[in-house]
């Protein structure tokens, strides 16, 4: 205790961390009971319920104060009776037994350990669920399961992948796009773009979009850089997805989460070297990780749509297209933005949130 400071002042402060402490401890509960039952209903595909915890979800995490008893909760948009019913017990308890239950369930274990692979969707990971597979070593010595390309890829660098990447390494990743980009085609722009444009400390993949300002040239800018990552040995995988924006009229009638840009999905090569701070993640004595990217190629033109887009969260995209259709009647995805019967242009994302009567958000407020 420092010198001169009244004894009832620290202790109302240790009270106050213990309570905060208790709080917090109390609504991460929450956070994870409510992540285990999206989870779950993503895998097993039921998306009424899935949706539904999703929503409650990013209300909770939005909420200036933390849940501390019943109370008001009913006020709260998008907490259904059955979120309710799961902050009741969670109160109560201090665990939920239906989260419980399906973190015992086997299926359900199954289905996240096969859908970790890279390549593996639900879809796959119920069929392999079905064959009665339960492990990776059966998948593999299965005669009769066929992996594709990505699947192969999934499992030969599945213990690199599934570590998942810092920010440190996120930035090295980038000196590296960065560089291959500027080498292949100078005049082209790359920028970060997914969770760690959000400013997140820990990711999945790194996701930058890549654009030029000469028409057209957008289509070919993707097969040159993953010629030169190619050329330089840092190539591991790649599905290379060209443009199909031409084949489709837009408007779609029906606005879609995914979009027509030239994309690719790449494994690369990350050297322990580039990464500042070693990389405590890259193995010893190998020198290097595989790490999961993705490069997206849209005409300069959609480039505002495309970083809205990309830049997530998921969540953060859903509830926002959602806000568009509902509260303004326009149609907003990853190429446009359509108001009964126009295109409204953009060139940045301001000009997006400025259609849309919102205010800003920078990239690390969409985190929900
Ligand atoms: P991480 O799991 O750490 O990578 O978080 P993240 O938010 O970066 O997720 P992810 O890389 O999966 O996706 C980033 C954003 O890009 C999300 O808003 C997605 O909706 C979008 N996105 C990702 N992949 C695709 C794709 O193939 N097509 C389209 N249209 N959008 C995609
Ligand atoms: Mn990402
Ligand atoms: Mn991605």
């Amino acid at each position: 205790m420092k010198e001169g400071r009244p004894v009832a002042v620290e202790t109302r402060h240790l009270i106050q961390v213990r309570y905060s402490l208790s709080t917090i401890c109390l609504s991460s509960l929450l956070q994870d009971a409510l992540e285990v039952l999206v989870e779950y209903h993503e895998l097993t595909e039921i998306e009424g319920p899935r949706v539904a915890y999703s929503r409650a979800a990013s209300v909770l995490k939005s909420l200036p104060w933390t849940i501390e008893s019943m109370g008001g909760t009913e006020a709260l948009p998008c907490v259904g009776e059955k979120t309710r019913t799961l902050i009741q017990e969670i109160l109560q308890y201090g665990r939920s037994f239906e989260v419980e239950k399906i973190l015992a369930d086997e299926r359900y274990q199954t289905l996240k350990l096969f859908t970790s692979v890279f390549g593996v969707g639900p879809k796959t990971a119920d069929k392999w669920y079905r064959r009665g597979l339960r492990s990776f070593s059966q998948i593999l010595a299965d005669p009769d399961v066929q992996l594709n390309r990505m699947q192969q890829n999934g499992f030969l660098h599945y213990t690199d992948l599934s570590r998942g990447l810092s920010a440190a390494e996120a930035r090295a990743v980038e000196a590296v796009v960065g560089e291959t980009v500027r080498t292949v085609a100078p005049n082209a722009r790359v920028v970060l773009t997914g969770g760690f444009r959000r400013g997140k400390e820990f990711g999945h993949d790194v996701d930058f979009i890549v654009t030029t300002a000469e028409p057209g040239r957008e289509n070919s800018l993707l097969p040159l850089i993953m010629g030169r990552l190619e050329e330089q040995g840092l190539l591991l995988f790649q599905a290379h997805h060209p443009s199909t924006l031409a084949l489709k009229k837009i408007p779609c009638r029906r606005f879609e989460a995914m979009d027509y840009y030239s994309k690719c999905f790449l494994i690369l090569k990350l050297e322990g070297s580039r990464v500042q701070g070693g990389g405590q993640a890259v193995p010893a004595g190998r020198g290097w990780r595989a790490v999961r990217v993705d490069l997206v190629a849209p005409p300069i033109e959609r480039f505002a749509f495309t970083q809205l887009g990309w830049t997530g969260s998921k969540q953060f995209e859903r509830d926002l297209r959602r806000f568009a259709r509902v509260e303004r009647n326009m149609l907003l995805d990853n190429h446009a933005l359509f108001d009964k019967n126009q295109f409204l242009a953009a060139v940045t994302e301001k000009d997006i949130f400025a259609h849309l009567g919102l205010e800003y958000m920078e990239p690390w407020q969409r985190n929900a």
